[in-house]
């Protein structure tokens, strides 16, 4: 019987413990902090734990198997490194695998040396070079902080001028602090993204099912970027030709350089993908689970996550360890009024039951708190509806987020339309 630490607190950890839970082999689950959505579940308890250090004494003293960690900071900062160093069992990236990441700049250059298809680049890491090749450069270009900005440190530039604020906010202003001392400049790309996350244990790299992120706060791609509005999942678009494409232009020149630069990991390898018409390019490498992209794609999994984390760390890692339903999930997120600007907190929430009967409820930025859901974040809740069909599972989460209720309860109309 193994015992679990999930380290996280939005609806990716809520559906990580969900899934966990249901396995056999766990005893118990721990989540770090977790939320509401943890708060309440049979065999997983919160801890109100953030830093590494503590974090790895309770590790040590509750007999954790196995940690997994969902957002991308303490990877950066090597928490896997750390926990190795102590002998604990811990699923992702070491530091060095962790800057495919962390460092954009670190990333292109891998993705350019190792001949993985994407944007053409240059970074700098003076204003002075950067303005200057602002100049001759192609419109629209995009402008982006080479280290860590919560998703937000990427700017589409129209043409000179925009791409000049850009720039200087980043370098002049460090609107997105140490992130943007350095910055990438990149050749705009036309076309629609593509969620695929992998499993890696650096012999192979297993693709899960796809997914569609909806990533604007607007529809129809309108208004500010956020972490992500609702999935669908598989990918509608996305079918055999595209996966071909991906296997041959980016994930196996990927998986070379991995084992060239001798990274020897077992992880996620989240590939943010832009399919043209001139084909299948790589955006982003994202070396963690997706949000809310897990919470869509761990309900199709039939099979337990756990045996694939195991075949993972033990380097025998095939598509046979994951064995998908022959369904379709649709995930839709419930905002705060003004995400991802400023919101309100602390607002009931109302009917999370009725919604269930419809979908499942992932939670995310809501705490429980003297029996009563209270919203704590900007991206509250996930509804995910599970069928056969697409619309059908559209259907169904539309049909939740219909039941929920607080003040100011925000969601958009298209996702997976
Ligand atoms: P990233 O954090 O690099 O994935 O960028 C965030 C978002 O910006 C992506 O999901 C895309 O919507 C957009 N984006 C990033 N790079 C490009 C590019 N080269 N061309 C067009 N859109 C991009
Ligand atoms: N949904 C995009 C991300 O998790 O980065």
């Amino acid at each position: 019987m193994l015992n679990i630490l999930i380290i996280g607190a939005g609806g990716r950890e809520h559906a990580l413990a969900w899934k966990f839970a249901q396995d056999a082999r766990v005893r118990q689950i721990y989540v770090a902090p977790g939320n509401a959505g943890t708060a309440n579940m049979q065999r997983v308890r919160n801890i109100p734990l953030t830093r590494v250090s503590d974090l790895l004494t309770f590790a040590k003293q509750n007999d954790i198997g196995l940690t997994f960690v969902g957002a991308e900071a303490l990877l950066v900062e090597g928490i896997v490194d750390t926990f190795q160093a102590q002998g604990l069992t811990i699923f992702g990236p070491d530091q060095q695998a962790a800057q495919l990441e962390g460092s954009k700049r670190f990333a292109k250059d891998f993705m350019h040396k190792y001949g993985v298809k994407t944007a053409a680049y240059a970074a700098f890491h003076e204003l002075d070079a950067a303005l200057a090749h602002l100049h001759d450069c192609p419109y629209p270009t995009v402008v982006k902080a080479s280290g860590l900005a919560a998703g937000k440190g990427v700017v589409i530039c129209q043409n000179q001028a925009e791409a000049e604020a850009a720039v200087r906010a980043m370098m002049e202003k460090r609107r997105f602090g140490e992130a943007g001392a350095e910055i990438v400049i990149e050749e705009y790309l036309d076309g629609y993204e593509c969620s695929l996350l992998s499993f890696c244990d650096s012999r192979s790299i297993v693709p899960l099912v796809s997914a569609r992120d909806h990533k604007t706060i607007g529809e129809n791609n309108t208004g500010e970027n956020t972490g992500g509005m609702g999935v669908i999942a598989p990918h509608p678009r996305f079918g055999a030709a595209e996966m071909d494409a991906f296997r041959r232009d980016i994930l196996e020149p990927t998986l070379r350089g991995i084992q060239a630069e001798g990274m020897n990991f077992a992880g996620v390898i989240f590939f943010g993908l832009m399919v043209t018409v001139r084909g299948v390019y790589l955006l982003e490498y994202n070396m963690r689970f997706g949000d809310p992209e897990t919470q869509a794609v761990l309900p199709l999994l039939d099979s337990e996550l756990l045996d694939a984390v195991q075949a993972a760390l033990e380097r025998r890692l095939d598509a046979n360890v994951f064995r998908w339903k022959d369904a379709h999930a649709c995930c839709v997120v419930a905002a705060s009024k003004g995400y991802p600007g400023d919101y309100r907190t602390g607002l009931p929430i109302h009917h999370l039951e009725q919604a269930r009967f419809y979908a499942q409820v992932f939670i995310a930025g809501a705490k429980y708190s003297d029996g009563q859901y209270l919203t704590s974040g900007g991206r509250v809740l996930n509804l995910v509806g599970v069928a056969q069909t697409a619309a059908e599972a559209r259907q169904k989460a539309y049909d939740a987020i219909a039941r929920v209720q607080f003040d100011g309860i925000t969601w958009r109309r298209d996702i997976g339309a």
